[in-house]
């Protein structure tokens, strides 16, 4: 069966609603390479304006999930169970988590993404290891799964090619922060490595995709339905992303934020979040029953070392150099360091994520275009946060760079990310969506 590409794109520019057979004759025939990406790029723009109905975006996600090889993962004998997150900036938290759930006794195939807008995506971050592979075949990504009881593997060419394609032209023509494609995105990788439950941690903030609590609940509630529909169990937690989470945003420093945590240190946001996500995976799993006893487990799994240790064996499985992880200062490192500083006193009130998220992006930590190289050495580390009191000449941030004309393009953005005055922050967590 064949379709006037042409014809659907002008019919969902108009707001009509496409048959099942035209969207899954759309996504077979992108990832196959036969439709060219200008046309691709204004339907999802079409998308983007005109959005999905419920009929449309199930089969826009079953078509999306069934573009490749569907895992299963049936044969280990533990509960499997994955987080992921919409995208947030210094957004680290799957490297620190998954080894901890790991330890706690579960199995978790996580499959990330790369670096999204002003995002950082959590392959790149693991890419600053050096040779770590994230890029697996299926085969790799059970073994390595068996082995060590995780994998942290970016989508590859046979596991949901779809969202491998559609995701960084996604990201290169601006139509990112749509509901449909952003649930439809995250679910079909997420089925397609054969997962039992799934913790979902929805940004809401400056910094995230969803800028308001509303758009956040509704995303929230749109990934709970699919994941319904494809009897899935889904819980979406609600979190913060005025400013930025932790305090390092760039690929090697978030690294090395993430080993502070597995050791038992690390900033308290993140450390909040990353265990409240990890009660919940552990509670999905059924290991706990409840909170209390999740808590335990994750930090019991931090204090023994059998967290870090988890991390070590993933690594070493997907080829990296543990030696990193051992001593961070082996991790790539910017040449330079530049310090911005408060021109005045009082309390900081915004840290501006979106802000930072762009200028790190500026330095070299993301892409501009999907065919760009980041520089996994670059990146900003935020020293004040929300509700800080500082005064005038104290270090806000540091702006670890390399490239003199980036560092020009992003400084603006990581001076005028902050304010200070005289209120303090946001709650970090604000719901929860079942
Ligand atoms: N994370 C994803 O995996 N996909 C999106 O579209 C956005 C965030």
């Amino acid at each position: 069966m064949s379709f006037s590409f042409r014809q659907l794109i002008e019919r969902k520019r108009d707001g009509e609603v496409l048959r099942a057979e035209e969207i899954r004759w759309i996504i077979a025939e992108y990832t196959a390479g036969r439709l060219p990406d200008y046309q691709m790029a204004a339907l999802l723009m079409a998308v983007f304006k005109e959005g999905l109905d419920g009929p449309e975006l199930e089969v826009w996600t079953d078509a999306m999930l069934y573009s490749g090889e569907v895992l299963d993962l049936s044969h280990i004998n533990a509960p499997k169970v994955d987080k992921h997150s919409t995208g947030g900036v210094g957004d680290k938290v799957s490297i620190p988590l998954a080894p901890m759930v790991a330890a706690c006794g579960a199995a978790v195939p996580m499959m990330s993404g790369r670096g999204l807008g002003h995002t950082g995506g959590t392959v790149d971050k693991l890419e600053s290891i050096p040779g770590f592979r994230t890029k697996l075949t299926p085969d790799e990504f059970v073994s390595v799964v068996e082995k060590t009881g995780l994998v942290l593997a970016g989508q590859s060419g046979s596991l949901a090619p779809a969202d491998g394609a559609i995701y960084s032209l996604r990201d290169a023509t601006g139509s990112v922060p749509s509901i449909p494609l952003i649930a439809s995105s995250i679910m079909s990788k997420k089925l397609a490595v054969g997962l039992g439950a799934l913790v979902l941690d929805v940004k809401v903030g400056r910094g995230a995709f969803m800028k308001d609590l509303d758009r956040a609940r509704l995303l929230a509630e749109t990934i709970v339905g699919i994941g319904k529909a494809q009897g899935t169990p889904v819980v979406a937690v609600l979190t913060d992303m005025n400013q930025p989470l932790g305090r390092m945003v760039g690929n090697a420093t978030e690294i090395a934020e993430s080993i502070e945590v597995l050791h038992g240190g690390g900033p308290p946001d993140l450390v909040e979040v990353v265990y409240r996500l990890g009660e919940e995976m552990l509670m999905l799993a059924g290991i706990s029953s409840e909170r209390a006893d999740a808590r335990r487990r994750l930090e019991q799994a931090v204090s023994s070392g059998a967290a870090f240790e988890k991390l070590q064996q993933v690594t070493v499985a997907q080829g990296g150099d543990p030696a990193v992880l051992l001593d961070p200062s082996l991790l790539p490192q910017a040449e330079n360091e530049h310090i911005v500083r408060a021109t005045k006193g009082g309390y900081v009130v915004r840290v501006d994520a979106f802000e930072i998220g762009t200028a790190a992006l500026r330095l070299g930590a993301g892409r501009e275009r999907k065919e760009d190289d980041i520089d996994p050495s670059v990146g900003i580390a935020v020293e004040a946060k929300t509700g800080d009191e500082v005064t005038a000449g104290q270090a806000l941030a540091r702006i670890f760079w390399n490239d003199g004309s980036r560092l020009a393009d992003a400084l603006p953005l990581t001076e005028s990310a902050f304010e200070i005055s005289e209120q303090r922050g946001s709650p970090l967590v604000y719901g929860e969506v079942r």
